[in-house]
């Protein structure tokens, strides 16, 4: 719901409100941390609490008047600088969804949420000013965000691309269903305490966690801030012992220098990489001469699996044999070879339920294997 108010004059008011099928504080909740993570990705930096305030920046372009934990904010906003005097007032709010309406939220323990922001027409000009804004401004980007490129784009970032959000924090802490993957990956590796690995998209440090009973020490890097706090916090120990190091950084920019690590493992993430060849050349960079590498392929059969279903399918890259083969070879590697491992032995090894086993099943998976001559 979108609505504009002010006729005739008065107000400048735009309120955006979705309903909910959530407990109200739950959902405040996820409105600041979804907020505050949009916000990011735009150049803004939103600090909730009652000393609260909006960084555009270095400019304070919001400040917290009021906060009422679960249930209500009020910032005053100051969108125009130019027009020091004429201040607009936001408001974040959950309240029990009440019965009517439409979406999903109504009845017991629905929200509605609701951002509003008042005294716009000051700042944006008259009637018809403010409705050319709010139609180029607010209602295009509604409707944008709701096209199915954006949703697409959205659910695969939010699910996988760029894991974030309770839902993927639940998910990643403990991907099962990675599971045979990564006991493939370790039986490749066979690590010992003298190694030192790099991990590249490491999601919720799952992997980590298990390469590290090794006695190795280990690095690695997630461009999600979501999946880089779970995995710090999923190895606390070995952070706090030194042995593991964790950054929020690009597959394409590793923050290591040359010759650093004696092997590198990447998983479910090659195919989501627009320049796969520039990644693995990386991941070449810092390994040490002899170091070795396995990375999960991105296998044609699963498209429109379970393990790649729409809208991720579309927005995936596939290689069959040769073409990973050749990724390798272009990144500069040595001793390329891809092989394919069956997972099912490896799926019923940690415990995917009975019924799911058959998802493991087929000609095998397949594995990048090389070194750095
Ligand atoms: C499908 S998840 C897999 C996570 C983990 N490796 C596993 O198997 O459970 C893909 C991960 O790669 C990360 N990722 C994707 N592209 C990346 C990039 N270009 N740089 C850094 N991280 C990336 C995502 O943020 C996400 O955590």
């Amino acid at each position: 719901m979108a609505e504009t108010g002010g006729g005739g004059g008065g107000g400048g008011t735009v309120r955006v409100s979705v309903d909910v099928g959530m407990e109200p504080a739950a959902a405040f909740a996820a409105l600041l941390e979804g907020l505050a993570d949009g916000l990011a990705r735009r150049g803004i930096r939103f600090e909730g609490g009652p000393q609260g305030r909006v960084l555009q920046g270095e400019a304070e372009v919001g400040r917290v008047v009021a906060w009422q934990p679960g249930e209500r904010a009020a910032l005053e906003w100051r969108p125009a600088p130019w027009r020091p005097g004429d201040a607009a007032q936001l408001e974040l709010r959950a309240e029990p969804a009440g019965g009517g309406g439409g979406g999903g939220g109504e009845g017991e323990g629905g929200a509605r949420l609701t951002v509003e922001l008042r005294g716009l027409d000051a700042v944006v000009g008259d009637a018809g000013e403010l409705t050319g804004w709010f139609a180029s401004e607010v209602a295009s980007a509604l409707v944008t965000a709701t096209s199915p490129a954006a949703l697409g784009d959205w659910v695969t970032d939010r699910q996988a691309r760029r894991p974030s959000g309770a839902r993927s924090r639940a998910v990643y802490q403990d991907p099962v269903y990675h599971r045979p993957n990564f006991a493939v990956i370790l039986q490749e590796l066979a690590l010992t305490p003298a190694d030192y690995l790099v991990e590249v998209g490491c999601g919720g440090g799952a992997l980590l966690h298990d390469a590290l009973a090794s006695g190795c020490r280990a690095a690695a890097v997630d461009h999600s801030p979501d999946m880089v706090r779970l995995a710090r916090e999923r190895n606390a120990a070995a952070v706090a012992a030194g042995r593991l190091e964790i950054q929020e950084a690009s597959a394409e920019r590793l923050p290591f220098p040359d010759d650093s690590f004696s092997c590198a493992a990447m998983t479910g993430v090659l195919g989501f990489l627009p320049d796969p060849v520039a990644v693995l050349a990386e991941m070449r960079r810092v390994l040490r001469h002899g170091g070795r590498l396995v990375v999960l392929g991105s296998d044609p059969e699963l498209r429109d699996t379970p393990a790649a279903p729409e809208p991720m399918a579309s927005r995936l890259r596939f290689y069959d044999d040769q073409e990973l083969e050749a990724l390798g070879r272009a990144a500069g590697l040595g001793s390329v070879r891809v092989v394919r491992r069956d997972l099912a032995p490896y799926a019923r090894g940690v415990g995917i339920p009975e019924e799911h086993l058959v998802l493991f099943e087929g000609a095998g998976s397949r594995f990048l294997l090389a070194r750095k001559d």
